[in-house]
């Protein structure tokens, strides 16, 4: 199964993406991941990445499409992959369709996550990941059981990302009506979009979307 999770910044797909693995066993791809930690081994990619990255802009289409292209030869892919924040604009899904048509694979849906930028805002400036698991939390919404402890492995070091600020985040949503919404009549011509109202709370976003997969 080939699935693509789009929203905006905050829209939960990261979130939503951890759920979805280990209950259907997709690899979990994400550009924003691959890129930070280009950025933290200070690879060129990297250092190329960076200055886009605190500016809330995009990285160029060859950048990630180069980073996919490579990621979805791996092994662990050969039974399918949940992509999260990729494509991003037109150029990087006409880019996929070609890979995906060259390796006679399909892709079976576009989740759609719709949430109100206001929202987004108070989502993105109260993250926080456990800094050993990368477990996500959020200062109001998802709190550890054990305050400062994380629920997963129990450390009680957490990170905050250096564009999860609010100057950023504005930015970020800016870039996404700009260069990414216009995948929605994309996909939605293609006939793989489905939406799901990314407003609810976790456990329910999390229902909409397994509606979604069962039926596939
Ligand atoms: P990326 O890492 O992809 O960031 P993003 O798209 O801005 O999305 P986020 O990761 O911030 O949000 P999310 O939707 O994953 O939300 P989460 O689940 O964490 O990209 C970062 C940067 O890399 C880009 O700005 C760009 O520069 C570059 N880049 C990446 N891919 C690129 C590409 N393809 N092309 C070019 N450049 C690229 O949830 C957020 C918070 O909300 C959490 O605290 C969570 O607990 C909470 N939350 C989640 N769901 C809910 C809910 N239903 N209700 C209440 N709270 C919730
Ligand atoms: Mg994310
Ligand atoms: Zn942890």
């Amino acid at each position: 199964m080939i699935v693509i999770l789009l929203g905006p910044p905050g829209a939960g797909k990261g979130t939503q993406a951890a759920r979805i693995m280990a209950r259907y066993g997709l690899v979990h791809l994400s550009t924003g991941e691959m890129l930070r930690a280009a950025v933290a081994a200070g690879t060129e990619v990297g250092r190329k990445a960076r200055k886009f990255m605190d500016a809330g802009k995009l990285v160029t289409d060859e950048i990630v499409i180069d980073i996919i292209a490579d990621r979805i030869e791996a092994d662990d892919c050969r039974n399918g992959f949940l992509l999260d924040g990729f494509p991003r604009t037109v150029g990087q899904a006409e880019a996929l369709d070609k890979l995906l048509k060259n390796k006679n694979l399909k892709l079976d849906v576009v989740i759609e996550m719709e949430v109100d930028d206001d929202s987004l805002v108070d989502r993105i400036t109260g993250r926080h990941t456990c800094a050993v698991c990368n477990q996500s939390y959020h200062d109001t919404h998802l709190k550890p059981q054990n305050a400062g402890v994380c629920d997963s492995c129990g450390s009680t070091n957490f990170n905050r990302r250096s564009d999860d600020n609010h100057e950023t985040v504005i930015s970020r949503l800016a870039t996404y009506h700009a260069q990414t919404a216009p995948l929605l009549p994309y996909y939605s011509k293609h006939g793989v979009l489905r939406t799901v109202n990314g407003m609810a709370d976790i456990d329910d976003v999390a229902v909409q979307i397994n509606d979604v997969l069962s039926v596939l």
